[in-house]
C-alpha cells in the first residue's frame, strides 16, 4: 500500500490513508465497497478536515485541560532543546487527534510525517519512515491499534533506544544488524485505546483522553469557521448546528457546510438563519439529539430484531449490513453516552431513553 511522507509546510497533510477492513472480510482499503460509513451525509469529510483544521495551538478550541499539559510539553521540551516524549491521543472519530498531532510538530518547528497503522503491511514500510525521521522530527501513526504485531515489535527499540534492529539470513547464517536513530517522537491516534497491546501503550510517556465537546467549544467552533468560510450565522444557528453535533467537530463542520448550501439557496445574503438551520437538520434527517438516520437505524434494528437486546454486536452488524468496526467506532460511542444503549456482558441493549427516543413505550420490550 502507498507510503505517505509529509513535511512541514507542506499542504498535502491529509491522513486519508485509512484501511477500511472490517469483520466481513473487506481487506482492500477501498471505501467504495463500504456501506454508509461515518459522515452518513458528507462523503467529503476528509476534504474539509484539511480546509478547517486548525494550524496553532492557540486555535485549538476545548479540551482546554488536554491542551493545557501538551503547551506544559512543548514549552518544557523546547526549553531544555530536547525531543518530545512519545504521545498517544485517543477519543471518538472527528474529535481531534489528527488536528492535535499536527499543530506539535508545526508549534516546534519540526519535520512531520504521516504513516496509517493498517498500511503498513511488514517492518520494512516502517523502515523509511523512521530512517527519514531526523532529529526531534515527529512522526505521526495514525490508527496505531491496528499495527501488524511484526510491525508494532520492530517498532519497539525504534521507541525506546532510537535503533533499529535488522534481520539479514536465515538459519545458520541468519544475523540482526542494530542501525543507531535520530531520537524523534511517535504520536499515536487511535480511536481504540483498548486494543493498543500493553508493550506499545507503555512506550508512550504521555497519553491523552479526548473526549466529547461541550456545546459552548462547539459553538466557538461553528462561528470560527463560518468566517473561514466566509459565510455567517445568527447565534441561534450556531447554537442549533452545535447542538446536533453529536459534540464532535467534524460533525459541526459537515452540518455547517451543509447548511451553507442551504443558505446560498434560500437566503438573499446567503446567511444561515435560525429559520434555514433547522430546515437543513430536517432535510439532513438529523433529530433533536444530533442522531443521524444511521444512529435511529441502529436503535430500530436492535429493537425491531432483537426485541430490544441483548443482542451481540455481530448480530448488529450482520442485521444492518455495516461492518462492526463502523458500529463500535462511529455509532456506538454517542449513543451510549446518550444512554440510548447500554453495553453488558450479554450484548447491547436498547435503554428506556432509548425507545422514548424513538417515540416507542419501553413497557413493550419483554427484555427490558
Ligand atoms: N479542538 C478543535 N478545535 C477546532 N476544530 C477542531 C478541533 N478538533 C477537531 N476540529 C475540527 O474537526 C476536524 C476533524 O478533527 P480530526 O481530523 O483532528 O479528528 P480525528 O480525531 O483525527 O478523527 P479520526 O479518528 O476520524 O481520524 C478538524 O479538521 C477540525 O476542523
Ligand atoms: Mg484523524
Amino acid at each position: 500500500m502507498a507510503r505517505e511522507t509529509t513535511f512541514l509546510d507542506d499542504d498535502d497533510d491529509d491522513d486519508d490513508n485509512r484501511d477500511n477492513s472490517d469483520n466481513f472480510g473487506n481487506d482492500q482499503g477501498d471505501n467504495d465497497d463500504l456501506p454508509l460509513n461515518r459522515g452518513d451525509f458528507d462523503p467529503n469529510s476528509r476534504e474539509i478536515d484539511e480546509r478547517l483544521r486548525p494550524q496553532s495551538l492557540s486555535d485549538v478550541i476545548g479540551q482546554s485541560k488536554v491542551v493545557e499539559r501538551v503547551r506544559v510539553m512543548l514549552d518544557a521540551t523546547k526549553k531544555r532543546n530536547d525531543t518530545l516524549g512519545h504521545i498517544l491521543f485517543d477519543g471518538p472519530p472527528g474529535i481531534g487527534k489528527t488536528t492535535l498531532a499536527t499543530v506539535i510538530p508545526r508549534e516546534l518547528g519540526v519535520d512531520f510525517q504521516i504513516a496509517a497503522g493498517p498500511s503498513l503491511d511488514a517492518p520494512k514500510d516502517l523502515l523509511p519512515y523512521l530512517t527519514n525521521a531526523g532529529h526531534g522530527s515527529v512522526l505521526f501513526i495514525d490508527e496505531i491499534h491496528r499495527l501488524r504485531p511484526a510491525v508494532e515489535e520492530f517498532l519497539y527499540p525504534a521507541m525506546e533506544d532510537f535503533r533499529i534492529d535488522i534481520a539479514l539470513g536465515e538459519g545458520l547464517n541468519a544475523r540482526t544488524i542494530n542501525m543507531q536513530l535520530k531520537p524523534f517522537t511517535v504520536i499515536g491516534a487511535t480511536t481504540r485505546a483498548g486494543m493498543l497491546t500493553a508493550p506499545m501503550r507503555d512506550r508512550f510517556v504521555y497519553r491523552e483522553h479526548l473526549d466529547f465537546y461541550e456545546p459552548d467549544d462547539l459553538v466557538e467552533i461553528v462561528k470560527r469557521n463560518a468566517v473561514k468560510l466566509k459565510t455567517s450565522l445568527t447565534e441561534e444557528a450556531a447554537g442549533e448546528v452545535a447542538r446536533r453535533s453529536q459534540g464532535t467537530p467534524r460533525k459541526a463542520n459537515n452540518i455547517l457546510l451543509r447548511t451553507r448550501d442551504f443558505a446560498t439557496l434560500r437566503d438573499p445574503n446567503g446567511q444561515i438563519t435560525t429559520a434555514i438551520a433547522h430546515h437543513a437538520m430536517e432535510m439532513l434527517e438529523i433529530d433533536s439529539l444530533g442522531l443521524e438516520r444511521q444512529d435511529r437505524r441502529y436503535l430500530e434494528t436492535v429493537v425491531s430484531v432483537f426485541q430490544g437486546g441483548p443482542a451481540g454486536l455481530s448480530a448488529i452488524a450482520h442485521s444492518m449490513s455495516i461492518p462492526t468496526d463502523t458500529l463500535e467506532d462511529d455509532i456506538e460511542p454517542f449513543l451510549l453516552r446518550s444512554g440510548l444503549i447500554q453495553r453488558t456482558p450479554r450484548g447491547r441493549i436498547v435503554t428506556d431513553r432509548g425507545y422514548e427516543h424513538l417515540g416507542l413505550d419501553p413497557g413493550l420490550s419483554p427484555f427490558i
